[in-house]
């Protein structure tokens, strides 16, 4: 042995040791806060499986950018619950939806935040599913790129800074790209929810957002859990179509898709801490089975170990509560 005295414990001994070798320092630039908008006034709907977490009408999202802005976080994602539903999902493009009203509520009250927008149909299609339902119920592909593509551009329209498509349709990020460049919105970058995985650990944002599908469930486009090297080259099909980040949802059940994706590609890598790793966390910290800011700061810093430069996560504000204390 080389080093038969060798003993790691030496450099454990002081916080000052820790903080020397300690190799992974989670920072508030590393997080986007995700935010649930809704139409209305005064309206701050609890979400009753996400604890801390609410619906909320222009003015309260505003007061929440704003908070955010303060904290030091970069970056919120915007979601939205629309008022009405169709077969094709047509409120996700309109001009005055609940999103494209949300990014310049946003813009205004927190100019410096950089404003990202989910781009996806199932919050706004009666079936809520994430694309076109063909007759024989499949889920049309080619038919869902065109209002993806005319969703991301309402989006950039509205002021988005960057667009982060989450439906999983082959060849989105492309048609998303064209689109935007042909309006004159080269600037608007693009997340790509590349490893997207069909979870079981969305079932609180769906919940959230309403957009639980009707019939069926999103197997035939979402990842099976199982794979690992399909993650790989479906992120490196996005970063030839044109995406600016690469993205894998969920983080925890997903942190050597994270690692692996960062060893395999240059682009920043983001990391999705989902509605239901959010909600356990805070389930067994309501029971006092864990202590949640504890679990909460490991968990952030686990996915960050594990490769991601930025991190999707509803524990923003508390986390950056936390790393400005
Ligand atoms: C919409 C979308 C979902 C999430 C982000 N965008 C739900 C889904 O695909 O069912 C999940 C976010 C979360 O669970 O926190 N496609
Ligand atoms: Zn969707």
């Amino acid at each position: 042995m080389l080093f038969p005295d060798y003993r790691p414990r030496r450099l454990r001994r002081t916080e000052a040791f820790r903080s020397m070798i300690r190799e992974t320092r989670l920072s508030v630039k590393d997080l986007i806060l995700p935010l649930f908008a809704i139409g209305g006034k005064d309206i701050r709907n609890p979400i009753e499986s996400m604890p801390g977490q609410y619906q909320l009408s222009l003015d309260h999202l505003a007061q929440t950018a704003r908070e955010a802005e303060a904290a030091g976080i970069p970056a919120v994602i915007l979601f939205g619950i629309p008022e009405t539903k169709d077969a094709q999902g047509s409120r996700a493009w309109a001009s005055d939806g609940i999103v494209q009203r949300a990014v310049s509520a946003v813009k205004e009250a927190a100019p410096d935040l950089a404003v990202i927008t989910d781009v996806c149909l199932c919050q706004y299609t009666d079936h809520g599913h994430c694309g076109v339902v063909a007759e024989d119920r499949h889920i049309d592909n080619d038919a869902t790129l065109d209002l993806l593509a005319r969703t991301a551009l309402s989006h950039a329209e509205a002021g988005a800074d960057m667009v982060a498509p989450s439906d999983m349709m082959d060849g989105r990020v492309a048609a998303i790209r064209e689109a935007l460049d042909e309006d004159g919105f080269e600037h608007v970058s693009i997340m790509a929810y590349s490893a997207k995985y069909c979870s079981a650990y969305y079932g609180p944002f769906r919940s959230a957002a309403d957009s639980a599908p009707q019939f069926g469930d999103r197997r035939t486009y979402q990842m099976d859990p199982a794979n690992g090297r399909e993650a790989v080259r479906e992120a490196g099909m996005d970063m030839e179509e044109g995406a600016d980040v690469l993205m894998v949802k969920p983080a925890l059940a997903y942190l050597d898709i994270i690692y692996r994706i960062r060893q395999e590609f240059d682009l920043p890598v983001a990391a999705y801490n989902v509605s239901g790793e959010y909600s356990l966390i805070q389930a067994a910290d309501r029971l006092g089975w864990i202590d949640g800011e504890r679990v909460m700061m490991e968990t952030l810093t686990a996915i960050k170990r594990a490769g991601a430069d930025m991190i999707l996560t509803y524990f923003a504000l508390d986390a950056a509560r936390v790393l400005n204390a």
